[in-house]
C-alpha cells in the first residue's frame, strides 16, 4: 500500500504553497495548510479541496508564531514541513521575522518531522556576511542566506531529519510578478519531490535544490561560526532555545509504543 504522509506547508494560502498543497492531496497525502488570518485560511480551504486542515498565524508576529506552533502540534506530529511563507517588499524587521524567525521558532517548536524543506533563492547570493545579525537591516536577499544557513545548521545538527533548502527560480506569483521568466510548474515540483518522495536521491539532507539537483551555495551558508551565530541571535530575539538533537516527538513516541502495548 502507497504510504501517505502528514505534511503541512506555510503560507498555503497562495503561490507555490497553495500548488505544492495541491499536488500533494492529488497524490494522495494529508495536506495541512496555514494561512495568516481565517479569511485566508477559508480562502485556501476553497482552493485545495481535499487538504485536511488548515492552520492559522501571523507569522509576522512571534507570539503568533508561538501559539500556531502549539496548535499545529495539537494536529500533528507531521511527517514533512514545508518552511514556504515568504515576503519580498517588506520593512527589513517584517522580511526578517516572517521569512527568517518564524522557520526558526516553528523549526524548535514542533515536534521533529522526518523531513523539513525550506524555501531559499538564488537572491541568497547577494545576501550580506552575517556579522553582527541586526533585524533592522535584513534585506530580501539577507533573509534567504540566514534561512538556508538554518537549513544547514538543522541537517548539521539534526542527524535524524532531512532537512534541504530549494531555490524555486524566479516564477509567475504574487511575489515573483507576471513577467517571471521560469518555470511555475518546476517551482514548486522540487518541494514535492522533496517532501515525499523514496528514491535515493529525494532523501538526502544539508542540499540546496534547483529542480530537483543540487546547487552549489554561498560559503557562508555552511560556514559552522555563521550558523552557530545566527541560532543564537535567532534564540536571543526569539526566546526559543534551539535543541540540538533532544527534542522527542513525544506525541509520536507515545502513540508508537500505545501501538505496540
Ligand atoms: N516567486 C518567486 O519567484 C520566488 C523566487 C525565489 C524564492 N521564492 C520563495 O518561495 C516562497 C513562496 O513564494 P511565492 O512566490 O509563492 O510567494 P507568494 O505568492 O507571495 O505567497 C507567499 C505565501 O506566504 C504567505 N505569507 C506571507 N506573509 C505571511 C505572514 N505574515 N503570515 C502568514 N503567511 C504569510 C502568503 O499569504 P497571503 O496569501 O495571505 O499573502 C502566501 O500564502 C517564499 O519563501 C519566497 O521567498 C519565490
Amino acid at each position: 500500500m502507497k504510504y501517505c504522509k502528514t505534511i503541512w506547508i506555510t503560507g498555503s494560502s497562495d503561490g507555490l504553497g497553495l500548488l505544492a498543497a495541491g499536488e500533494l492531496v492529488r497524490a494522495g497525502h494529508r495536506v495541512i495548510l496555514h494561512a495568516r488570518n481565517p479569511e485566508r485560511a477559508r480562502w485556501a480551504m476553497q482552493q485545495v479541496p481535499g487538504a485536511k486542515d488548515v492552520l492559522v498565524g501571523d507569522l509576522s508576529n512571534l507570539e503568533e508564531v508561538k501559539q500556531l506552533a502549539e496548535a499545529a502540534n495539537q494536529i500533528g506530529p507531521f511527517d514533512v514541513v514545508i518552511h514556504n511563507a515568504g515576503v519580498y517588499q517588506a520593512s527589513p524587521q517584517h522580511i526578517f521575522m516572517v521569512n527568517v524567525l518564524a522557520p526558526y521558532v516553528l523549526t524548535n517548536l514542533l515536534f521533529k518531522p522526518e523531513r523539513l524543506i525550506y524555501l531559499s533563492s538564488d537572491m541568497h547570493w547577494q545576501g550580506k556576511p552575517l556579522i553582527n545579525l541586526d533585524p533592522d537591516r535584513v534585506s530580501y536577499a539577507d533573509s534567504k542566506l540566514y534561512v538556508l544557513m538554518l537549513c544547514l545548521a538543522v541537517a548539521r545538527l539534526w542527524p535524524s531529519v532531512l532537512a534541504n533548502a530549494v531555490n524555486p527560480g524566479w516564477v509567475p506569483t504574487k511575489m515573483g510578478g507576471s513577467r517571471a521568466p521560469d518555470n511555475l510548474k518546476k517551482g514548486y515540483e522540487t518541494q514535492v519531490w522533496l517532501a515525499v518522495h523514496n528514491e535515493s536521491k529525494a532523501r538526502v539532507s544539508g542540499k540546496y535544490f534547483f529542480h530537483q539537483k543540487p546547487q552549489p551555495f554561498h560559503p557562508d551558508a555552511s560556514n559552522e561560526t555563521l550558523q552557530d551565530h545566527l541560532l543564537e541571535q535567532c534564540e536571543k530575539l526569539s526566546g526559543v532555545v534551539f535543541h540540538e538533537n533532544t527534542r522527542v516527538n513525544k506525541k509520536k513516541y507515545s502513540q508508537t509504543n500505545q501501538t505496540r502495548n
